[in-house]
Parts: structure tokens; C-alpha cells; sequence
């Protein structure tokens, strides 16, 4: 089959039997789960968790949408993803094969990691971290980043990782918004090649004076030269190599704050979305079995992930260990030294289940098949995508030349507010569509609605996806802020469903298909932004007087950050005299980077004179994306001044 007939035909992929007999998902989970959904979720707790002390009550609901699970239960996030696994006789099982990006590995076994997170959390306590007080972690992908944040699970102290692409002033505001008492960060990472630096961005968003941070923990990882504060900051080596190796993993409340983290929403001020230690653990460990079949005992599974992103937390960290599973954990990107780094990766240690994001197929698609077929990926059995919806073509190609033609896929989609897996085909159980994310998983409930509120099952009809019954991992607020977590998912259709924010459609088979964002938040290569957020970075910029954001449709990266911007009167007259133009989109677009970071850049910035508004001021941001995707400009009619868009068309200054 050529890849262009790849997308001209129809198939679908029904589960290979030698598949199904060994898969951890069966269908009687569907009907289990069907006939009592709480029953089915104790018993999922009671199964795959090791509790201190059991739970009474599995859910409740009584104060929704605040939602207590397990309750009354304790126990120890790392306790269930270290130590029992030692204690089971496996602690000589690989937890980790690390591999940096310049090529040095790492073997951490689960009996290493036992120790590692011990020494880790009798060094926090000895910098006076307890139970409850927040911590930040800025780090790379290196071992540290995972062992971190095991060692504040295991002392009851949230954390709240920043990926370390976000710039100074992002990371300010999240660790002021949480009261962070330490950072842990490191002197650097690899990236294409060349130590990039991190320990600078911790110092810049600590200068305020009023910062609640006291300690800075620093892992050495490039020996790039790093300015150590006196007094703050603290090499990771210095205090956590010499402390005990053991440690008593204390049992927690299920409902025990686990972790924050941040993310985009409709408003400029990123969102802290919290879970807990019990339903999220729960969820995390069932879904890493059934949708990823895990078997540790023979698996060696690889999610891509960055840890800052919650895939990192629920599937590198918290389902796989919770599973005792043996993972890679790679620092690098994916051309470094060269376009077959993954496959290489895949062959050197046997790769069985692969976790990734659609952009990532179609940046592979881009280079070629030639690529992956020099490598043997024979060990490949199962592909996960997460992140943004999978195009079909893109699934097809993913199948044939990184699954062989033979392993199952699974789209997988879930929100950083879900925790975990929501909606997913089951290996081994469900017949494959490629390009849709199909059935909510045994023990989720899901439905579309129309503009009025209404569930409806009509294939190719357009609407909004909701959840109907509360689940495990769900969010449990929003830090800080309850008010905002009821009318953000509890009141655009009433408190009985939870809006996702997604457009999604069925098919005439049922399957659900997951249509993107119908909010203002774009997804970029799989990462959240939000429109708000970049044009409030933008109008930070002297020279800027309005912005407006959209998200136009990108065939790689799946949408693309398009700002249209107004310039104040001084710097169109400045930018005239000298034709600036193009230098000045490089200084806008530089300066989203410094206040979000360089995943926030837009790919174009148009300066223009007017922005579209409605009578009542309202930026119609459906006729700027029309602008952004070259279309024909749609309906103009309820435009306070109709001459704008073509004043827009024809003043368009500059595109980068
Ligand atoms: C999108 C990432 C289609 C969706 C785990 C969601 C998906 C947002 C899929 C959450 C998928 C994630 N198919 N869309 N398989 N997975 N999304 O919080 O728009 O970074 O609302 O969590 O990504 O992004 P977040």
C-alpha cells in the first residue's frame, strides 16, 4: 500500500487473538462496570492498591462537584509505586533505563529507586519540607525529576513541576500561586545537542522580594557554570547523597492533596488543577493496565512525555511504577544526533509499548518511513497517541511503519482535570477506528450535548463532550480557587455534567470523535495555551496597544498561535521611519517567550490598524481565524464596522 492510498480507504482493526489472550482488558469490565459503577471502582482500589487503612464509603458525592473518594483510606503514593514492589521481591527489576540525550544511561532498579526516594525525602524534611507545604520542581527529563516527586508523595508534600520550557515569569507566578517553600531544579539539561541552561530562570523568578521559596535544590546534571545563592541554594548532591537510605513511608488520607499543576484556560491566569492521593493513584494504575496492557513482568514500556505535562505524572511516573513496570526515560529530542534517535532507542532496549503524541507521528511521517525501517522495532506490540486528535492518515502510518502493521493503537483522550485515561479503545478487546478515541473506558461515562443541553446519539451531528458520572482521578478544584472550578466545568450545562471544553461527534458505528478545543485554549503540538494568556503577554509589550489570539489550523503541529496586533500610536510612527516591521514581529514574538516560554511563540504576528469587534466590543475571533487559515472571511454582519476586515486584509504588515 503506498502512503497516499493510506487515507483513501476505510479500515477498521479487529483485535488480533494471540493479542487478546494475554490482554489485561477484558470485555466483562464494561458490563462490571456497567452494573455498579462504585462497586466497580472499590474493587479496582482494593485490587491494584496496597491501602494502610481501608476506605469506607468509595465515593462521596454529597457536596458536589466536590468529590471525596475512598474515604476514610490511607495510603503512600510511593510506598504503592516503590516500595511494595521491593517488598514483593522485585526489587532487582529495572524501574528506570535512563538515557541522557549526549548518550551517558542510567539502570535504576526498583530497589535503587527505594533508596533514591528515601534519601530524597529525609533531605527535604531535613530542609524543613513536611507534610502539606508545596514544592516546585523545575527540572529535566532525568531520573531526579521522577525520584522528586516520589519523595514529596512519600512525605505528604504536593508538588507542583513546571516544565522547563516556561519561561521566568511563568514559573513566578506558579510558585507564588501555591506558596512554594523550595524549588528543586538543576543546573541544566541537554537539548539538540548542547547543555541549555535552567538554575538562571529559577534566580530570575525568585529576585522578588516577597517570594515564599527558601531552599533551591540544584541536581548537577550538565556542570555548566551555575551561581549559587548563599545561603538558598543547596547542591542536590550535597544533601541528598548523604542522607539515610531509609525512610518510613507514612500513610496518607486518600483525599490528601498529591499534587498541582498548572494549566491553560479560557482566562489569562493559568489554572492550579489538584488531585489527590487515592482515586488518582487508583485510576492511574487501572488505566496503565488495561489501556497499555502493561505486564512487568515482561514489558518494557516507553511514554515520550515530558514530566512537566500531566501525561508525564500519570504515565511515567505514578500508573506505570504503580505497576511496577520497567520504562525508559529519555532527556533528549528526537533528531539528536540524528532523525532515528527513538527507533534506536525502541531497538537498543526492547521497547514493547510506546506512548506518544499525534505531532510526533507527523513530524515522523515529514521525515520519512526510510528512517524507522532501519532500525529493528520487533519488539514494538502496542502504540498509544494522547494529546490532540490523531488524523487518520497520521494513525495509518504510525500502524505500518512504527507498529509493524501488527500492534493495536490506542487513542487515548484525557485532560490534565482527568487525571487519567477517560476515553480509549481497549487492546485486545475493541475493534479499531483509526482516527477516533471511540468508547469512554469501563467505569466512565461520557455523552455529547447539543447547544441546548440535550444528549443526543445521531451519527455526524456536531456537539459538546460532557462526563456523567463523577471518576476517581478526576480534579479536585482548582488551588485556591472553588469558585472558579464550579463555573469552569459545573455550570455551562448545569452541575450534572462536567464540560470538558471539547467538540466531539459520533459515528455511525458509536464512536466517539474528539473535534478539539470549543473554548478559547489552543493545542499546539499537544501542549495547552491559551488565547488570553499570549495576548496579555503581548499587550505586556510598551509598543503593543490591543492583541487578539487564535489558533488556526497547522498540518504539523495540529493548530498554530496567530496574534493579530495594534500597535500604540508612537510605534507605528517609529516602526514607518525606519521599516521595522520584521524586526519588530521578531521583538513581539521574543517577548511571548520571555513571559510564557518558547512554546507560546506565535507562528505569524500580523500587525494591523483595527481589530474585528462586535457592537459590543467583542473581538470576533472566528473572522480573525478565517484571516489565519486563508479563507474566504465568513459572516461580517454583526461587525460594529463592517470596512475592518478589509482594511485587515489589505494592511497586513508582516507575517514571521
Ligand atoms: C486534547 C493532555 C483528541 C483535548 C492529556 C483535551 C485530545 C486537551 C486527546 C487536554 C485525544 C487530549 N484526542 N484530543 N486523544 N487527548 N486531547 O490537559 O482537547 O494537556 O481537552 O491533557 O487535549 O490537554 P491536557
Amino acid at each position: 500500500m503506498s502512503e497516499e492510498s493510506l487515507s483513501q480507504e476505510h479500515h477498521t482493526f479487529a483485535p488480533d487473538p494471540a493479542f487478546a489472550a494475554q490482554a489485561n482488558g477484558t470485555k466483562e469490565l464494561y458490563a462490571a462496570a456497567e452494573a455498579d459503577h462504585e462497586g466497580f471502582w472499590a474493587q479496582q482500589a482494593r485490587d491494584r492498591i496496597s491501602w494502610a487503612t481501608d476506605f469506607g464509603q468509595t465515593l462521596d458525592w454529597s457536596d458536589a462537584p466536590f468529590a471525596r473518594w475512598y474515604v476514610g483510606g490511607e495510603l503512600n503514593a510511593a510506598y504503592n509505586c516503590v516500595d511494595r514492589h521491593v517488598e514483593a521481591g522485585h526489587g532487582d527489576r529495572v524501574a528506570i533505563h535512563f538515557e541522557g540525550e549526549p548518550g551517558d544511561t542510567r539502570t535504576i532498579t526498583y530497589a535503587d529507586l527505594q533508596r533514591e526516594v528515601s534519601k530524597a525525602a529525609n533531605a527535604l524534611e531535613s530542609l524543613g519540607v513536611g507534610k502539606g507545604d508545596t514544592v516546585a520542581i523545575y527540572l529535566p527529563m532525568i531520573p531526579e525529576a521522577a525520584i522528586a516527586m516520589l519523595a514529596c508523595a512519600r512525605i505528604g508534600a504536593p508538588h507542583s513541576v513546571v516544565f522547563g520550557g516556561f519561561s521566568a515569569e511563568a514559573l513566578n507566578t506558579r510558585i507564588n500561586d501555591a506558596q512554594c517553600k523550595i524549588v528543586i531544579t538543576s543546573d541544566g539539561g541537554y537539548r539538540r545537542g548542547a547543555p541549555s541552561p535552567l538554575k538562571p530562570a529559577v534566580d530570575a523568578a525568585l529576585e522578588h522580594a516577597d517570594t515564599p521559596v527558601e531552599k533551591v535544590l540544584v541536581v548537577r546534571r550538565t556542570g555548566q557554570d551555575t551561581t549559587m545563592v548563599e545561603g538558598r541554594d543547596l547542591w542536590w548532591h550535597d544533601v541528598v547523597d548523604p542522607a539515610s537510605e531509609s525512610h518510613e513511608a507514612q500513610p496518607h488520607d486518600a483525599e490528601h492533596p498529591l499534587f498541582i499543576l498548572y494549566t491553560s484556560g479560557t482566562t489569562g491566569k493559568p489554572k492550579g488543577i489538584f488531585h489527590t492521593t487515592g482515586g488518582y493513584l487508583v485510576q492511574c494504575a487501572y488505566t496503565s493496565a488495561v489501556v497499555h496492557d502493561l505486564h512487568p513482568e515482561r514489558d518494557v514500556y516507553w511514554c515520550t512525555a515530558d514530566i512537566g505535562w500531566v501525561t508525564g505524572h500519570s504515565y511515567i511516573v505514578y500508573g506505570p511504577l504503580a505497576n511496577g513496570a520497567t520504562q525508559v526515560m529519555y532527556e533528549g529530542t528526537p533528531d539528536t544526533p540524528h532523525r532515528g534517535r527513538w527507533w534506536e532507542i525502541v531497538a537498543k532496549y526492547g521497547v514493547t509499548v510506546l506512548y506518544t503524541a499525534p505531532t510526533a507521528v507527523r513530524t515522523f511521517m515529514k521525515w520519512g518511513h526510510d528512517i524507522p525501517t532501519q532500525f529493528d522495532m520487533s519488539s514494538l506490540r502496542l502504540l498509544g497517541s494522547v494529546g490532540e486528535p490523531i488524523n487518520p492518515e497520521a494513525w495509518l502510518w504510525y500502524r505500518k511503519w512504527i507498529g509493524g502493521d501488527r500492534c493495536p493503537i490506542v487513542d487515548t483522550w484525557w485532560q490534565t482535570e482527568t487525571g487519567a485515561i477517560m476515553i480509549s479503545p481497549l487492546p485486545g478487546v475493541t475493534t479499531l477506528e483509526p482516527g477516533s478515541a471511540q468508547l469512554p473506558i469501563p467505569g466512565i461515562s461520557a455523552e455529547i450535548l447539543d447547544d441546548e443541553g440535550q444528549p443526543f446519539t445521531e451519527a455526524e451531528k456536531v456537539g459538546y463532550l460532557v462526563l456523567t458520572k463523577p471518576w476517581p482521578a478526576m480534579l479536585r478544584g482548582i488551588w485556591g480557587d472553588p469558585q472558579r472550578y464550579k463555573d469552569t466545568y459545573w455550570s455551562r450545562f448545569g452541575p450534572k455534567y462536567y464540560f470538558a471544553g471539547d467538540g466531539a461527534k459520533y459515528d455511525v458505528d458509536g464512536n466517539i470523535w474528539l473535534l478539539g478545543r470549543v473554548d478559547d485554549v489552543m493545542n499546539v503540538s499537544g501542549h495547552r495555551l491559551s488565547t488570553a494568556e499570549i495576548e496579555s503577554a503581548l499587550v505586556s509589550h510598551p509598543k503593543v496597544a490591543e492583541a487578539a489570539v487564535v489558533g488556526a489550523s497547522d498540518e504539523m503541529t495540529g493548530q498554530a498561535v496567530c496574534a493579530f496586533v495594534i500597535l500604540r500610536q508612537e510605534a507605528v510612527a517609529e516602526a514607518d521611519e525606519v521599516g521595522e516591521g520584521v524586526d519588530l514581529v521578531k521583538e513581539l514574538r521574543d517577548h511571548v517567550a520571555k513571559e510564557i516560554g518558547p512554546i507560546a511563540k506565535p507562528r505569524q504576528i500580523m500587525i494591523v490598524p483595527e481589530l474585528p469587534k462586535t457592537r459590543s466590543g467583542k473581538i470576533m475571533r472566528r473572522l480573525l481565524k478565517d484571516v489565519a487559515e486563508n479563507r474566504e472571511i465568513g459572516d461580517v454582519t454583526t461587525l460594529a464596522d463592517s470596512s475592518v476586515m478589509s482594511l485587515i486584509k489589505e494592511g497586513l504588515v508582516a507575517g514571521a
